[in-house]
């Protein structure tokens, strides 16, 4: 019995280091265990209006450059321009009633906390491939016809 426990052990072993040897792919394009080289800047696309979304609960895309806009505890940049009270005077989107529900459900007088950082959610876009191909498509309701 020892012994096939011990010749069990060894052969794990050898099948341990033998893969551990096999290359590995990083998406990032460099090998596993080296430094990334430093990412190209890519350019955010230039303003546009809305862009479609592709499924009901999607957090819109920015649509906008948005350098230089802070978001901190005392400062919001975006609800410079989005809050209900300044929407009009920029022409942008009011947020969205759910933006004022705290993670309770109960619905607040001002933007609950858990939706300040609007960068947590809403991202804006570069012109760039897929890391990996895919064959993802909008859900039928947001298909544009
Ligand atoms: C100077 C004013 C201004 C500021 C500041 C600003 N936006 Fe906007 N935003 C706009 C305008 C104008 C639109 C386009 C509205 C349209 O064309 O219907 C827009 C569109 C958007 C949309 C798309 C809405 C949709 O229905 O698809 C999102 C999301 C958005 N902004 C998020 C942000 C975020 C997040 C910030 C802060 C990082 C921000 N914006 C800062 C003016 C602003
Ligand atoms: C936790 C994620 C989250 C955060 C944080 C967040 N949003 Fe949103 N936002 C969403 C989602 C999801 C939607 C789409 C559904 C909806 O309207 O609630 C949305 C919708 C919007 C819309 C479109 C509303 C409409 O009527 O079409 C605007 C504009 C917007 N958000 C701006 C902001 C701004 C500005 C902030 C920061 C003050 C922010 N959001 C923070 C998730 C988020």
């Amino acid at each position: 019995m020892k012994k096939i426990i011990s010749s069990f052990f060894v052969l794990s072993l050898v099948m341990f280091f033998s893969c551990s040897q096999a290359e590995l792919a990083s998406l990032r394009g460099d090998m596993v265990e080296n430094p990334s080289d430093a990412p190209e800047i890519k350019h955010y696309l230039k303003d546009q209006p809305p862009m479609a979304r592709d499924y009901l609960q999607q957090p819109p895309l920015i649509p906008h450059n948005i350098d230089g806009y802070m978001i901190n505890i005392k400062h919001n940049k975006c609800l410079g321009c989005h809050s209900w009270t300044n929407y009009k005077r920029h022409n942008a989107t009011k947020i969205s009633q759910t933006h004022f529900e705290s993670r309770d459900g109960a619905v607040m007088s001002n933007v609950s906390p858990r939706r300040f950082f609007c960068l947590q959610c809403h991202v804006p876009q570069v012109d760039s491939r897929p890391l990996v191909e895919n064959t993802f498509a909008p859900v039928d309701a947001m298909r544009l016809q």
